[in-house]
Protein backbone atom coordinates (compact mmCIF):
# COMPACT_ATOMS: atom_id res chain seq x y z
CA UNK A 1 0.00 0.00 0.00
CA UNK A 2 1.68 3.45 -0.79
CA UNK A 3 1.26 5.98 1.45
CA UNK A 4 -1.60 7.88 -0.49
CA UNK A 5 -3.83 4.61 -0.46
CA UNK A 6 -3.12 4.38 3.34
CA UNK A 7 -4.05 8.08 4.22
CA UNK A 8 -7.36 7.00 2.30
CA UNK A 9 -8.29 4.16 4.04
CA UNK A 10 -7.56 5.83 7.38
CA UNK A 11 -9.84 8.61 6.33
CA UNK A 12 -12.58 6.26 5.81
CA UNK A 13 -11.75 4.63 9.18
CA UNK A 14 -12.03 8.31 10.68
CA UNK A 15 -15.00 8.75 9.39
CA UNK A 16 -16.77 5.51 9.83
CA UNK A 17 -15.94 5.59 13.51
CA UNK A 18 -17.15 9.04 14.47
CA UNK A 19 -20.44 8.53 12.30
CA UNK A 20 -20.81 5.57 14.22
CA UNK A 21 -19.93 7.27 17.44
CA UNK A 22 -22.10 9.89 16.33
CA UNK A 23 -24.97 7.84 16.03
CA UNK A 24 -24.75 5.62 19.07
CA UNK A 25 -24.19 8.91 21.51
CA UNK A 26 -27.78 10.04 19.62
CA UNK A 27 -29.52 7.31 20.57
CA UNK A 28 -28.32 7.68 24.17
CA UNK A 29 -29.50 10.95 23.96
CA UNK A 30 -32.49 9.85 23.35
CA UNK A 31 -32.47 7.18 25.47
CA UNK A 32 -31.86 9.55 28.33
CA UNK A 33 -34.56 11.54 27.39
CA UNK A 34 -36.71 9.20 27.18
CA UNK A 35 -36.02 8.13 30.56
CA UNK A 36 -36.24 11.86 31.62
CA UNK A 37 -39.47 12.06 30.28
CA UNK A 38 -40.84 8.67 31.85
CA UNK A 39 -39.44 10.17 35.59
CA UNK A 40 -41.08 13.98 34.76
CA UNK A 41 -44.63 11.81 33.69
CA UNK A 42 -44.41 10.06 36.87
CA UNK A 43 -44.10 12.73 39.19
CA UNK A 44 -46.87 14.21 41.36
CA UNK A 45 -47.24 17.89 41.15
CA UNK A 46 -48.26 18.89 44.58
CA UNK A 47 -50.22 22.18 43.77
CA UNK A 48 -53.66 20.47 43.00
CA UNK A 49 -56.54 19.03 45.48
CA UNK A 50 -56.04 15.08 44.39
CA UNK A 51 -59.58 12.90 44.88
CA UNK A 52 -59.21 9.89 46.86
CA UNK A 53 -59.03 7.69 43.81
CA UNK A 54 -56.08 9.80 42.50
CA UNK A 55 -58.49 12.13 39.97
CA UNK A 56 -57.57 15.88 40.12
CA UNK A 57 -61.36 17.24 40.91
CA UNK A 58 -61.64 20.09 38.45
CA UNK A 59 -65.07 22.48 38.97
CA UNK A 60 -67.26 23.21 35.78
CA UNK A 61 -69.07 26.18 35.18
CA UNK A 62 -73.17 25.84 34.31
CA UNK A 63 -73.47 28.39 31.83
CA UNK A 64 -77.10 29.13 30.68
CA UNK A 65 -77.37 31.05 27.43
CA UNK A 66 -79.39 32.68 24.53
CA UNK A 67 -79.20 30.69 21.67
CA UNK A 68 -80.26 33.68 19.31
CA UNK A 69 -80.10 37.58 19.15
CA UNK A 70 -82.66 39.06 21.15
CA UNK A 71 -84.41 41.86 19.54
CA UNK A 72 -86.67 44.64 22.06
CA UNK A 73 -88.43 48.04 20.91
CA UNK A 74 -88.53 51.08 22.73
CA UNK A 75 -89.16 50.29 26.40
CA UNK A 76 -89.73 47.04 26.09
CA UNK A 77 -89.42 44.07 28.32
CA UNK A 78 -88.30 40.40 28.27
CA UNK A 79 -87.54 37.48 30.64
CA UNK A 80 -85.47 34.55 30.60
CA UNK A 81 -85.68 31.33 32.53
CA UNK A 82 -82.67 29.06 33.06
CA UNK A 83 -83.76 25.62 35.09
CA UNK A 84 -81.86 25.02 37.45
CA UNK A 85 -83.19 21.48 38.74
CA UNK A 86 -82.00 19.99 42.33
CA UNK A 87 -80.02 22.07 44.20
CA UNK A 88 -76.68 21.91 41.90
CA UNK A 89 -77.00 25.62 42.11
CA UNK A 90 -77.32 26.46 45.70
CA UNK A 91 -74.44 28.84 46.86
CA UNK A 92 -72.47 29.22 43.75
CA UNK A 93 -71.22 32.75 42.52
CA UNK A 94 -73.79 33.62 39.59
CA UNK A 95 -72.21 36.14 36.91
CA UNK A 96 -75.51 37.28 34.21
CA UNK A 97 -72.96 38.79 31.11
CA UNK A 98 -75.65 40.84 28.18
CA UNK A 99 -73.86 41.78 25.26
CA UNK A 100 -75.22 44.44 23.39
CA UNK A 101 -74.19 43.78 19.99
CA UNK A 102 -74.37 47.41 18.67
CA UNK A 103 -73.36 48.98 21.73
CA UNK A 104 -70.26 47.23 23.16
CA UNK A 105 -69.44 49.78 25.27
CA UNK A 106 -72.51 50.50 26.87
CA UNK A 107 -72.51 54.16 25.82
CA UNK A 108 -76.05 55.26 27.64
CA UNK A 109 -76.61 57.54 24.68
CA UNK A 110 -76.67 55.03 22.45
CA UNK A 111 -79.05 52.93 24.11
CA UNK A 112 -78.55 50.10 26.86
CA UNK A 113 -80.90 47.79 29.09
CA UNK A 114 -81.52 47.75 32.67
CA UNK A 115 -80.84 44.07 34.08
CA UNK A 116 -82.29 42.20 37.21
CA UNK A 117 -82.50 39.09 38.23
CA UNK A 118 -84.69 37.02 40.95
CA UNK A 119 -85.78 33.38 41.55
CA UNK A 120 -88.87 32.06 39.84
CA UNK A 121 -90.80 32.20 42.71
CA UNK A 122 -89.51 36.05 43.71
CA UNK A 123 -88.38 34.66 47.04
CA UNK A 124 -85.42 36.68 47.48
CA UNK A 125 -86.62 40.24 46.08
CA UNK A 126 -84.12 41.32 43.45
CA UNK A 127 -80.82 39.08 44.03
CA UNK A 128 -78.66 41.69 41.70
CA UNK A 129 -78.98 44.61 38.78
CA UNK A 130 -76.41 45.68 36.01
CA UNK A 131 -76.53 49.31 37.77
CA UNK A 132 -72.73 50.01 39.41
CA UNK A 133 -72.26 51.87 42.28
CA UNK A 134 -72.74 55.48 39.98
CA UNK A 135 -75.92 54.48 38.91
CA UNK A 136 -75.14 53.13 35.27
CA UNK A 137 -75.99 50.40 33.38
CA UNK A 138 -73.20 47.69 32.87
CA UNK A 139 -72.83 44.88 31.25
CA UNK A 140 -73.07 42.58 34.36
CA UNK A 141 -75.44 41.51 37.13
CA UNK A 142 -73.32 39.59 39.89
CA UNK A 143 -74.69 37.68 42.50
CA UNK A 144 -72.51 36.18 45.27
CA UNK A 145 -73.82 33.29 46.23
CA UNK A 146 -77.05 31.96 44.65
CA UNK A 147 -79.59 31.67 47.18
CA UNK A 148 -82.68 29.68 45.81
CA UNK A 149 -83.85 26.21 44.93
CA UNK A 150 -85.37 27.61 42.52
CA UNK A 151 -84.51 28.68 38.91
CA UNK A 152 -82.93 31.54 37.52
CA UNK A 153 -85.05 34.62 35.95
CA UNK A 154 -83.79 37.09 34.47
CA UNK A 155 -85.34 40.26 33.36
CA UNK A 156 -83.90 42.65 30.73
CA UNK A 157 -85.62 46.06 30.00
CA UNK A 158 -84.85 48.91 26.92
CA UNK A 159 -84.10 52.23 27.54
CA UNK A 160 -86.18 55.15 25.60
CA UNK A 161 -83.94 53.81 21.76
CA UNK A 162 -85.44 51.10 19.92
CA UNK A 163 -83.87 48.12 17.71
CA UNK A 164 -81.66 46.88 20.86
CA UNK A 165 -80.10 44.05 19.59
CA UNK A 166 -78.42 41.54 22.57
CA UNK A 167 -77.67 38.17 23.81
CA UNK A 168 -77.29 36.54 27.18
CA UNK A 169 -75.58 34.75 29.54
CA UNK A 170 -76.14 33.73 33.37
CA UNK A 171 -73.03 31.78 34.43
CA UNK A 172 -72.55 29.40 37.83
CA UNK A 173 -69.26 29.22 39.35
CA UNK A 174 -68.44 26.61 42.47
CA UNK A 175 -66.99 28.87 45.46
CA UNK A 176 -63.39 28.39 46.23
CA UNK A 177 -62.97 29.06 42.33
CA UNK A 178 -60.46 31.96 40.62
CA UNK A 179 -64.23 33.17 38.82
CA UNK A 180 -66.11 32.96 42.02
CA UNK A 181 -63.47 35.14 43.43
CA UNK A 182 -63.83 37.75 40.75
CA UNK A 183 -67.26 37.95 41.54
CA UNK A 184 -66.88 38.75 45.02
CA UNK A 185 -64.08 41.28 44.29
CA UNK A 186 -66.10 42.62 41.32
CA UNK A 187 -70.10 43.13 43.48
CA UNK A 188 -71.57 46.85 43.40
CA UNK A 189 -71.57 47.98 47.16
CA UNK A 190 -75.33 48.11 47.33
CA UNK A 191 -78.37 46.57 45.18
CA UNK A 192 -80.78 49.83 44.08
CA UNK A 193 -83.99 49.02 45.74
CA UNK A 194 -86.52 47.61 42.82
CA UNK A 195 -89.64 48.02 45.11
CA UNK A 196 -91.55 49.08 41.78
CA UNK A 197 -90.89 46.14 39.32
CA UNK A 198 -94.15 45.94 36.68
CA UNK A 199 -95.36 42.39 36.84
CA UNK A 200 -94.89 40.27 33.76
CA UNK A 201 -97.35 38.43 31.65
CA UNK A 202 -95.63 37.90 28.07
CA UNK A 203 -93.83 34.64 28.68
CA UNK A 204 -90.57 34.36 29.07
CA UNK A 205 -87.37 32.64 26.79
CA UNK A 206 -86.12 29.56 28.59
CA UNK A 207 -82.36 29.62 28.19
CA UNK A 208 -79.77 26.76 26.69
CA UNK A 209 -77.75 25.11 29.73
CA UNK A 210 -74.19 23.89 28.50
CA UNK A 211 -71.09 23.62 31.11
CA UNK A 212 -67.62 24.75 30.38
CA UNK A 213 -64.07 24.60 31.98
CA UNK A 214 -62.34 28.59 32.04
CA UNK A 215 -60.19 29.08 32.39
CA UNK A 216 -57.90 26.09 31.60
CA UNK A 217 -56.93 23.44 33.34
CA UNK A 218 -53.09 22.25 33.46
CA UNK A 219 -52.75 18.12 33.66
CA UNK A 220 -49.28 16.05 33.73
CA UNK A 221 -49.51 13.44 31.08
CA UNK A 222 -50.90 10.12 32.65
CA UNK A 223 -52.86 12.32 35.49
CA UNK A 224 -56.60 11.81 34.87
CA UNK A 225 -58.76 14.69 35.77
CA UNK A 226 -62.84 14.25 36.88
CA UNK A 227 -65.19 16.69 36.03
CA UNK A 228 -68.59 16.04 37.38
CA UNK A 229 -72.04 18.27 36.39
CA UNK A 230 -75.64 18.11 36.61
CA UNK A 231 -77.51 18.54 33.29
CA UNK A 232 -80.98 20.51 33.83
CA UNK A 233 -83.51 20.46 30.93
CA UNK A 234 -87.10 20.74 30.62
CA UNK A 235 -86.67 18.24 27.27
CA UNK A 236 -86.46 15.12 28.90
CA UNK A 237 -84.99 13.20 26.69
CA UNK A 238 -81.32 14.86 25.11
CA UNK A 239 -78.20 14.25 23.73
CA UNK A 240 -75.00 15.71 25.46
CA UNK A 241 -71.84 16.57 23.42
CA UNK A 242 -68.38 16.66 24.97
CA UNK A 243 -65.91 18.16 23.83
CA UNK A 244 -61.88 18.43 25.67
CA UNK A 245 -60.02 20.70 23.30
CA UNK A 246 -55.98 21.32 23.42
CA UNK A 247 -55.33 24.96 24.86
CA UNK A 248 -51.42 24.79 24.63
CA UNK A 249 -51.39 23.41 21.21
CA UNK A 250 -49.02 20.37 21.91
CA UNK A 251 -51.26 18.15 23.75
CA UNK A 252 -54.15 15.52 23.48
CA UNK A 253 -57.12 14.01 25.11
CA UNK A 254 -58.80 11.02 25.43
CA UNK A 255 -62.12 11.28 27.66
CA UNK A 256 -64.68 8.72 29.46
CA UNK A 257 -68.23 9.69 30.03
CA UNK A 258 -70.11 7.49 33.26
CA UNK A 259 -73.08 8.27 35.12
CA UNK A 260 -72.19 6.75 38.35
CA UNK A 261 -69.25 7.20 40.37
CA UNK A 262 -66.60 5.20 40.53
CA UNK A 263 -65.83 6.77 37.36
CA UNK A 264 -62.36 5.65 35.53
CA UNK A 265 -60.91 4.66 32.49
CA UNK A 266 -63.06 1.69 31.46
CA UNK A 267 -64.87 1.45 34.86
CA UNK A 268 -68.95 2.52 34.42
CA UNK A 269 -68.13 4.16 31.08
CA UNK A 270 -71.35 4.62 28.94
CA UNK A 271 -69.54 6.31 26.06
CA UNK A 272 -65.80 6.97 25.23
CA UNK A 273 -63.20 8.32 22.95
CA UNK A 274 -59.75 6.87 23.53
CA UNK A 275 -57.75 8.01 20.88
CA UNK A 276 -55.38 11.17 21.69
CA UNK A 277 -56.20 13.83 19.79
CA UNK A 278 -56.11 17.95 20.25
CA UNK A 279 -60.20 18.15 20.23
CA UNK A 280 -61.76 15.22 21.38
CA UNK A 281 -65.60 14.96 20.93
CA UNK A 282 -67.90 12.46 21.84
CA UNK A 283 -71.56 12.44 22.14
CA UNK A 284 -73.91 10.14 24.29
CA UNK A 285 -77.33 8.42 23.15
CA UNK A 286 -80.35 10.23 24.21
CA UNK A 287 -80.94 10.14 27.56
CA UNK A 288 -83.65 10.65 29.73
CA UNK A 289 -83.40 13.62 32.08
CA UNK A 290 -85.84 14.15 35.18
CA UNK A 291 -87.03 17.17 35.48
CA UNK A 292 -86.85 17.48 39.28
CA UNK A 293 -82.92 16.36 39.75
CA UNK A 294 -82.00 16.77 36.38
CA UNK A 295 -78.79 14.24 34.80
CA UNK A 296 -75.83 14.08 37.04
CA UNK A 297 -72.83 12.91 34.26
CA UNK A 298 -69.14 12.52 35.38
CA UNK A 299 -66.47 12.90 32.56
CA UNK A 300 -63.02 11.53 33.08
CA UNK A 301 -60.22 13.68 31.58
CA UNK A 302 -56.30 11.74 30.49
CA UNK A 303 -53.84 13.58 28.12
CA UNK A 304 -50.83 12.98 26.44
CA UNK A 305 -47.60 15.36 25.70
CA UNK A 306 -47.85 19.72 26.30
CA UNK A 307 -45.07 21.78 26.90
CA UNK A 308 -42.16 21.04 29.03
CA UNK A 309 -42.32 23.04 32.28
CA UNK A 310 -39.06 23.84 33.68
CA UNK A 311 -40.01 25.08 37.02
CA UNK A 312 -42.40 21.86 37.85
CA UNK A 313 -39.92 19.95 36.25
CA UNK A 314 -42.53 17.82 34.10
CA UNK A 315 -44.73 17.79 30.88
CA UNK A 316 -48.14 20.06 31.56
CA UNK A 317 -51.26 19.79 29.22
CA UNK A 318 -53.68 22.26 29.63
CA UNK A 319 -57.24 21.98 27.78
CA UNK A 320 -60.58 23.62 28.13
CA UNK A 321 -64.33 21.65 28.01
CA UNK A 322 -67.70 22.46 27.09
CA UNK A 323 -70.74 20.28 26.83
CA UNK A 324 -73.69 21.34 25.19
CA UNK A 325 -76.92 19.61 24.01
CA UNK A 326 -78.42 18.41 20.82
C1 LIG B 1 -78.62 18.76 47.82
O1 LIG B 1 -79.53 17.70 48.05
C2 LIG B 1 -78.92 16.47 48.38
C3 LIG B 1 -79.98 15.40 48.48
O2 LIG B 1 -81.25 15.90 48.40
C4 LIG B 1 -78.15 16.62 49.69
O3 LIG B 1 -77.50 15.43 50.02
C5 LIG B 1 -77.11 17.72 49.52
O4 LIG B 1 -76.45 17.97 50.74
C6 LIG B 1 -77.77 19.02 49.05
N1 LIG B 1 -76.73 19.98 48.73
C7 LIG B 1 -76.83 21.26 49.02
C8 LIG B 1 -75.69 22.12 48.57
O5 LIG B 1 -77.80 21.74 49.60
C1 LIG C 1 -68.51 37.78 33.81
O1 LIG C 1 -68.43 36.95 32.66
C2 LIG C 1 -67.89 37.59 31.52
C3 LIG C 1 -68.02 36.62 30.36
O2 LIG C 1 -67.46 35.38 30.65
C4 LIG C 1 -66.46 38.00 31.80
O3 LIG C 1 -65.92 38.65 30.69
C5 LIG C 1 -66.44 38.93 33.01
O4 LIG C 1 -65.11 39.23 33.34
C6 LIG C 1 -67.13 38.29 34.20
N1 LIG C 1 -67.21 39.29 35.24
C7 LIG C 1 -66.99 39.02 36.51
C8 LIG C 1 -67.03 40.16 37.44
O5 LIG C 1 -66.75 37.90 36.91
Amino acid sequence: MNKLAMLVVCCLFLQLASGASLAFSRREDTRSRWADLQRKLHQPRGDTPITQSGQIAVPTIARYGTTETVTLSQDETQRFVGELCSNSSMGKAVNVTVHLHNNAGWEPVQGVVDVYVVDSNCQGGVLCTNKDDDGYATAYCLIESWPSLSNIMIVVKAGPVSGIKFSLAAEFYEQGTQPAAHVKTHMPSHIPNLLAMAPLDQPAITLTQSVEVFPSVSLGSLERALLEFTWCSDNSMIMIQSTVMSSDGESTYAQYICETLPCDVGTNNIIEQTEYLPTNTVQTDPMNIDNAVGKKLYVVVTSWGGPYDSAGNAYVSNFLYSANQH
